[in-house]
């Protein structure tokens, strides 16, 4: 079901929890965008979440995703919600924007990409932070030959103190959560946009603190106990060559570790945290010892963390789609995201490499004017970024 650029989109809301407003205060940012309203299987939730953002409260999801008012539904449920609730919609001709993980497995995530396959509906799939400057200028700057050819990448996730932060952490804890799971997404989908698809992993993975205290001030449990891993080191082997390293942790309390590093034949990127849509990508030469900031090759209009990150780019790039430009956060690269980190586990479960079925091409750098509008050029990206 195409879409006429620049029509009005309606969006349903499914899952009214703590990333809700971070939601409906970037879609609002959207020209032609239009929260509509919520549904929670928990309903004093979505009365909760429509009072506060005014906007419909939908008296269940069925009831959301029979509404023909609806365009696009926003999938943010925990990740053991997200197929289930992917797939009722997309059955249904919606289009759907889901949070990440695509789905908790590969099995759950086999049986959408089935259902779409015959769907009018079409998937997107968060992360969506690598739409922003500093991957798009990390991307930029290796196609433009600043680092000389990639050799090898290196990638650091520590600890996202959920249990300061998140009411109810469990799910960050269980399946379809972890360090891997979690927070993996926004690391891999900024590796895989820079230096394209991975081919094969091996890792080794483990518990470690359990159980884990919660203490936010607004927590709605005390403790959590931990079912899946929350220590993994893995070998990341792209399609290109590129050797990788990965170290995903919920038991490395540090915000200063190198998020992300590519090391080329002739310079070293620095890539900032990928869970965030700012921040500067720096790049030194091997033979100096001094670090310079790559100038970012785009700017986002109105996309500011001032009050919090906001989210929904990924939504502007579903929509766009749908009117015809090529999809970035697309099922094919959510499903490649899923296929990567749950291998890791089965890696370091069975201690044999694993090969990679999924291999998506690279999503299409971004111009001006995309998603949406929002994208501002800030010149020459080839130029730019090789600039000294
Ligand atoms: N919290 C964050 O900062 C953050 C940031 C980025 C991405 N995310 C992702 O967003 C998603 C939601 O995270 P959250 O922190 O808002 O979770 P949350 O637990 O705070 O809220 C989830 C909501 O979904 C509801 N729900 C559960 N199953 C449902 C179903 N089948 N149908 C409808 N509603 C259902 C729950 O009742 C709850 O209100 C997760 O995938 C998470 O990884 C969260």
């Amino acid at each position: 079901m195409s879409r006429e650029p620049g029509a009005d989109t309606h969006i349903g809301i499914v899952g009214c929890g703590n990333i809700l407003s971070a939601y409906v205060r970037g879609l609002r940012t959207l020209p032609t965008m239009h929260v509509l309203g919520c549904a929670d299987v928990d309903q004093e939730r979505a009365s909760q979440a429509a009072e506060a953002h005014g906007i419909k409260e939908f008296s269940s999801v069925d009831e959301l995703l029979d509404d023909d008012a609806v365009d696009v539904v926003v999938n943010i449920t925990p990740p053991v919600a997200h197929a289930a609730v992917s797939k009722a919609a997309v059955s249904r001709g919606k289009h759907v924007y889901s949070e990440k993980p695509i789905s908790a497995s590969l099995a759950e995530a086999d049986s959408l990409l089935h259902a779409l396959s015959t769907a009018s509906g079409r998937l997107g799939c968060a992360p969506d932070t690598f739409l922003a400057a500093p991957n798009q200028t990390a991307r930029a700057a290796i196609d433009a030959g600043l680092i000389g050819e990639p050799i090898g990448a290196a990638a650091t996730i520590p600890h996202s103190r959920a249990e300061e932060w998140h009411p109810d952490p469990s799910f960050l804890f269980g399946p379809g959560g972890g360090p891997l799971l979690d927070m993996g997404p926004y690391y891999i989908v900024g590796l895989v946009n820079c230096l394209g698809p991975i081919y094969s992993v091996s890792g080794a993975t483990r518990i470690g603190a359990n159980p884990r205290r919660v203490t936010a001030t607004n927590r709605r449990v005390d403790t959590v106990r931990v079912t899946v891993p929350t220590h993994a080191v893995a070998i990341l082997r792209f399609a290109s060559g590129v050797l990788g390293t990965l170290t995903a942790s919920f038991d490395l309390w540090s915000d200063h570790v190198q998020h992300i590093e590519v090391y080329g034949t002739e310079g070293i990127l620095r890539l900032p945290d990928p869970d965030k849509f700012e921040g500067d990508v720096t790049f030194k030469a091997n033979a100096q010892n001094e670090w310079r900031v790559v100038p970012p090759v785009l700017a986002l209009q109105n996309w500011s963390s001032k009050d919090g990150v906001p989210r929904g780019l990924g939504v502007a790039d579903l929509v766009d789609s749908l009117a015809g430009s090529l999809h970035r956060t697309s099922a094919e690269l959510g499903y490649h995201v899923l296929e990567v980190l749950e291998s890791i586990e089965e890696s370091s479960r069975t201690e044999t490499v694993q090969r990679l079925e999924s291999c998506p091409s690279r999503p299409p750098a971004l111009r001006a004017g995309d998603l949406l509008g929002k994208v501002a050029s800030t010149g020459d990206a080839s130029v730019r970024a090789s600039e000294p």
